[in-house]
Parts: C-alpha cells; sequence; structure tokens
C-alpha cells in the first residue's frame, strides 16, 4: 500500500504520471461532463490539527468529483495523540474508511499514522513538508510553461515546509530552484543533501542554490514563489520573524529582476503587504488562484491512484 507523506517517497517517473492525471481529471471535469466514479462508496477522513480553507475544500471537492466523500474531523474532536494514541486512532479509522489525510504539526505523526493505518495516509501538510501544495504548484507551472524542466524558480523568504516540497519537486522534475533567506531561516542542510540525492536519481539536471539576497535570487527567474513569514505553530515568533523577513517581500520592484513572464506563486493564505504586495498578487504576473484551484486537480489524482480499486 502506497502513502503520500513525501514528495521524497516517490520516484520522479511516478510523481510525473501524477501530474499527467491531474491534467487529464481537470480536462475531464471542465470539458468533459464530469469524472468517471472512480471513488463510489470510497470515503476520506480528514484529520486537521491547524486551521485550513483549501487543503479542506478541495479535498472534500475532489473526493466527491470521484464519486466518493469525505468527512472532517476537526482540531478539537479526536484529540490526535492527546485524548487517544496515534496507533489506536489510525486502526479505528482503517475500520471506517478508505483514506485518511492528516494536517500535523509533528511530522513525525503523519508517519505514525501511516504505520498503523491499513489504509493509505495523505500529508495535508505537516511542519517539515506540504506535499500536494507542491503537486498542485507543479502542475500550475506547466500550465504556464508547457514545461517545467530547466525552469528557475526562485523562492523568497523562509525555508519553510513549503519551501522543502516545492524543493523536492524542482530536484524530481529538473527546476532550479533557488531560495533566498535570511540567516536563521535557510532551507535545513538535509533538505540540499536530499536535493541532490534526488536529482541525481532522476537524472533531471535539477539544481539547488541558497543566497541571502532577494535580488540575486529573482534575477532572471521564470517563479518567483513566497509563502508566509510566519507558518502556523510559529505564532510566538511573529515580531522577530516579520523584522527579520522585511527585505524578502515580493513587490514590483524585485519582479523587475525577473524574467519579462515571470509568475509569481503563493501557496495562500498570504499576509498582503507583508510577504507579498497586492499590487503583485492581483497583478498581471500572479498565478495565485490558478495555483490555488490546481490544488483540486493535483489532489484527485493523488486520491484516485492511492484509493481506486
Ligand atoms: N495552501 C494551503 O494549504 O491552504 P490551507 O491552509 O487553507 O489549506
Ligand atoms: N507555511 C504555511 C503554509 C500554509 C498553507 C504554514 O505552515 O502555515
Amino acid at each position: 500500500m502506497k502513502h503520500f507523506l513525501s514528495l521524497a517517497d516517490w520516484s520522479a517517473d511516478e510523481l510525473w504520471q501524477l501530474i499527467e492525471s491531474a491534467v487529464q481529471l481537470k480536462q475531464e471535469w471542465q470539458q468533459a461532463g464530469g469524472n468517471p466514479p472512480l471513488l463510489k462508496n470510497k470515503l476520506l477522513a480528514m484529520v486537521f490539527q491547524k486551521p485550513s480553507l483549501r487543503t479542506r475544500v478541495s479535498f472534500e471537492v475532489g473526493m466527491k468529483h470521484l464519486g466518493g466523500d469525505a468527512l472532517m474531523l476537526g482540531p478539537d474532536e479526536i484529540g490526535l495523540g492527546q485524548r487517544e494514541s496515534i496507533a489506536d486512532v489510525a486502526r479505528v479509522l482503517s475500520g471506517y474508511v478508505q483514506g485518511i489525510m492528516a494536517r500535523v504539526f509533528d511530522h513525525q505523526q503523519v508517519i505514525q499514522l501511516a504505520q498503523w493505518a491499513s489504509v493509505p495516509v495523505i500529508n495535508g501538510l505537516s511542519d517539515a513538508e506540504h506535499p500536494c501544495q507542491a503537486m498542485g504548484d507543479t502542475l500550475t507551472i506547466y500550465e504556464r510553461f508547457g514545461r517545467v524542466k530547466g525552469l528557475r524558480l526562485a523562492y523568497i523568504g523562509d525555508g519553510n515546509n513549503v519551501a522543502i516540497s516545492l524543493a523536492q519537486a524542482s530536484a524530481h522534475f529538473g527546476m532550479h530552484f533557488v531560495i533566498a533567506s535570511p540567516q536563521g531561516y535557510e532551507l535545513p542542510a538535509a533538505v540540499v543533501s536530499q536535493f541532490n540525492q534526488l536529482a541525481a536519481r532522476s537524472g533531471s539536471g535539477a539544481t539547488i542554490t541558497l543566497l541571502r539576497d532577494p535580488a540575486e535570487a529573482a534575477t532572471g527567474a521564470d517563479v518567483i514563489y513566497t509563502d508566509t513569514w510566519v507558518s502556523m505553530g510559529q505564532e510566538a515568533e511573529t515580531a522577530a520573524r516579520v523584522a527579520v523577513m522585511q527585505p524578502y517581500q515580493v513587490n514590483t520592484s524585485l519582479l523587475g529582476y525577473a524574467s519579462r513572464d515571470v509568475i509569481v506563486m503563493h501557496c495562500l493564505p498570504a499576509h498582503r503587504g507583508q510577504e507579498i504586495t497586492n499590487e503583485v498578487a492581483d497583478g498581471p504576473h500572479s498565478a495565485i488562484f490558478q495555483q490555488a484551484e490546481n490544488r483540486l486537480h493535483a489532489q484527485k489524482a493523488i486520491l484516485a491512484k492511492l484509493m481506486a480499486s
């Protein structure tokens, strides 16, 4: 049985098949009257320890598009690892549903869920990774450019969960991943060595560059990507983070360094006026709402792959 916990667990070929499947499911849904009921009578449990708009809605809608259904288990409901052990939650849920999607703080908790569940487990964001986001983002980049390989993706800001999954996607698919972060907020060293291993394994030609200067990172970029300076769970660090990240705002002046056809991406929710300006988020280069929609199409491919009989 396969889980979807980290892009590093999957091969580049398998992940690209999911992108192709997402393209087909999107086309079917939008232009051919709908998708076949690949997940008829199947249920997905959605376990959330943190808030969500996109992940929660796109998984539920995706299950319904494929003939199945989903149920929401919010932060106050099951007390994952508190009211009940993760091992027990995983085994109980496995008796009711055919898949589990979980959004957790500690990445080890999705790993533990997968160890104990007898149904597939999907990581809907942990403190360490956001693999479903990176799949939707890859689909968006592919739609915009007609290719992914060889593009320069500049990530501006915190080397967080979203940055880590994007780096893994870049390694698999051959993007040149350049990240500019302030001191103390760099991509973890382990992610850099993992990047080089994944790129070598797939022969994608991807490269990774860690920089301090956002303008240098943005220079010649095809994609400029940013995310919040304060991820869920880091609220106590807000003042320090916002102070140190000020030079890392994605604004019109930063876009001036990029390729003429640059697209700007943000996983959302955005803190307009902090990591991104309104002018850029709502401007002609912005891909943020296409990107949000593509969470749905990419996840339908993941759900079908993991849960269809
Ligand atoms: N991008 C994303 O995962 O959004 P939500 O936190 O709203 O699910
Ligand atoms: N890095 C952000 C992403 C939100 C979708 C967080 O973890 O809060």
